[in-house]
């Protein structure tokens, strides 16, 4: 078995050199990638059908990044390297022949109780345009963003990021078909660096999921959003208003890309809840 010392993505390929020159957010997202494809995606289906012999170089793509990582300096006990760590540890069990128990237990179904609660967040969640004068602590906002973090990403490469614009002047700066005065924007962009170190920006790759992952994180947001007693409102991103407010908040960093924003705060009035068509409407049958 010929020893392992590229890594590659299947669109970018990369020696143990070329990961010394990449930047930190770089390489964490190909930390990320390479732990996700490398590992985790291969390791369950392995252990199902566990055979109990060696699978030599399994993981050690993730593990020559991870290495990089280490010799750089670069923070180890931050709970993304933390859980790369814990998926390394695994590998390094199958490259020996142990089984690693690794795998979490199995979902139970919601109680009743806990249902009605999903209904209440899903069914009950709607767009608020109007705000009163009333301050969102820092800590909802927290909270909506740290809900917006755990939606799902696209080969867990952990690219979206927020801005939270709470003056009128940094609103202002950010264009928006309705008023958003007494409310918090919250701008969610994406930095361009850990989808090109992976090649994933790509046009035959999967360019879109980083405005994907933005919306994911947007309606995540509104969810929390609503479970904490404020109204949002998912705002439209017109051509070329990315590029305004990049200029006029003055976020001169090409790594970054605006998607979207939504804003939230405490609502003044509550339009009625919107309806959807029947079921069968939405379904494409053969
Ligand atoms: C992609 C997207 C863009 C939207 N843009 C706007 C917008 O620019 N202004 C606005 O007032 N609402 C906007 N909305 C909110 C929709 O109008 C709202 O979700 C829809 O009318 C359904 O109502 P509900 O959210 O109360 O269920 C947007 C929603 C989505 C998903």
């Amino acid at each position: 078995m010929r020893e392992i010392t590229q890594v590659s993505t299947g669109f970018k390929h990369y020696t143990k050199e070329d990961l010394r020159e990449l930047d930190e957010v770089s390489l964490r997202g190909l930390l990320h990638e390479r732990t996700h494809h490398n590992i985790e995606v291969p390791l369950y289906p392995t252990l199902l059908k566990w055979k109990g012999r060696e699978i030599a170089g399994f993981g050690m793509q993730a593990q020559i990044v991870f290495d990089v990582w280490r010799e750089r300096g670069y923070p180890e006990d931050e709970p993304d390297i933390k859980w790369c760590q814990m998926y390394l540890d695994a590998a390094a069990k199958v490259r020996a022949g142990e089984k690693p128990d690794i795998a979490d237990l199995l979902p139970e179904p919601f109680t009743e109780d806990e249902i009605k609660v999903v209904h209440k967040l899903i069914w009950g969640r709607h767009s608020v345009r109007d705000w009163v004068k009333k301050e969102v602590p820092d800590w909802m906002i927290d909270k909506v963003i740290e809900a917006g973090i755990m939606a799902p990403i696209g080969c867990n490469l952990d690219e979206v990021r927020f801005i939270v614009l709470k003056t009128e002047e940094e609103k202002r700066c950010c264009w928006s078909d309705i008023s958003t005065e007494n409310a918090v924007i919250i701008v969610i962009a994406y930095d361009n660096r850990p989808t090109a170190v992976v090649g994933q920006d790509l046009p035959e790759a999967v360019p879109q999921n980083r405005g994907y992952d933005c919306a994911a994180a947007g309606d995540h947001m509104l969810l929390m959003a609503h479970a904490l007693g404020l109204g949002g409102c998912w705002l439209s991103k017109r051509g070329g208003t990315d590029v305004k407010f990049k200029e006029q908040w003055g976020l001169h960093d090409d790594n970054i890309e605006i998607a979207m924003h939504i804003a939230i705060g405490w609502p003044a009035i509550v339009p009625a809840k919107s309806a959807r068509a029947p079921f069968d409407y939405y379904m494409i049958r053969k």
